[in-house]
């Protein structure tokens, strides 16, 4: 029963995700995307989103839109300076650049949705930068091995999954043909995440 409810969870709901990797190591200074994209089988109304920089403990909000329905572009509120928002709802990309990074722009960045159509659940990706000095190229060709083989397993565990989820969802609703949709790969799904952030304006530039 927990099985059935899970998965059917998994075909109704919106899926956030930061995509493959979800951890960054960036240079001092570069500009980094923060990547985040969301995905319903049930479509999106009055899709509300946001980004929030954890700040040891204290949740920075970065920027906020909703998405009115599908393929209207959102208008976006932007908090923090150095934030641009690069997404597209064309492409249910709620991406967003940091610009000129410094060592204290490190730590989790929240990509926060939620959508009207599933009752208000929350859904929220962690996304994960780390800023160095430079990058070793010993350190980041072992990195992208290992993310690949862990993306591998990953990737087979998702898909494997989802055909369970499809056989148990077509075995127990064997009348009701349910259009057919399929989940792109995110591993970094948590729901109901933080709540009543607050919503600080990260106005002073960082030297
Ligand atoms: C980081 O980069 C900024 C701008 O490029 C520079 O001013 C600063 O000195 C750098 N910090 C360190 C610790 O290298
Ligand atoms: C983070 O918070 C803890 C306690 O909440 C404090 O001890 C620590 O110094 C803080 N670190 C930074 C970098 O502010
Ligand atoms: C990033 O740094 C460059 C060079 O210092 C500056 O020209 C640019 O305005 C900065 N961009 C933002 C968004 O702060
Ligand atoms: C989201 O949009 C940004 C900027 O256009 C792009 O660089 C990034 O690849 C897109 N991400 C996805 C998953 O489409
Ligand atoms: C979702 O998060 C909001 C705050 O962002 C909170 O008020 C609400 O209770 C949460 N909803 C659920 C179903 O957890």
């Amino acid at each position: 029963m927990f099985y059935f409810l899970f998965f059917i969870n998994l075909f109704l709901s919106l899926l956030v995700s930061t995509g493959k990797v979800s951890t960054l190591e960036a240079i001092n200074g570069s500009t980094v995307l923060l990547p985040c994209t969301y995905s319903s089988c049930i479509g999106i109304k009055n899709l509300y989103f946001n980004w929030h920089y954890d700040d040891n403990g204290t949740m920075i909000k970065l920027c906020e839109a909703v998405i009115p329905i599908e393929g209207v572009e959102p208008r976006v509120f932007v908090y923090h300076e150095r934030v641009e928002f690069v997404g597209s709802s064309k492409s249910n990309n709620i991406s967003i650049l940091l610009w000129n990074i410094t060592f204290e722009d490190q730590g989790n960045y929240l990509c926060f949705a939620r959508n009207e159509k599933e009752k208000f659940r929350n859904h929220t990706a962690i996304y994960t930068l780390l800023v160095v000095d430079q990058i070793k190229e010993v350190d980041k060709s072992l990195t992208v091995i290992i993310v690949s083989v862990l993306g591998g397993v990953i990737g087979l565990s998702i898909i494997f999954m989802v055909i369970k989820g499809l056989v148990v969802h077509f075995l127990l609703n064997d009348g009701e043909k349910n259009k057919e949709c399929l989940v792109s790969s995110g591993n970094d799904n948590t729901e109901n995440g933080h709540s009543g952030a607050k919503a600080d304006n990260k106005g002073t530039p960082k030297a």
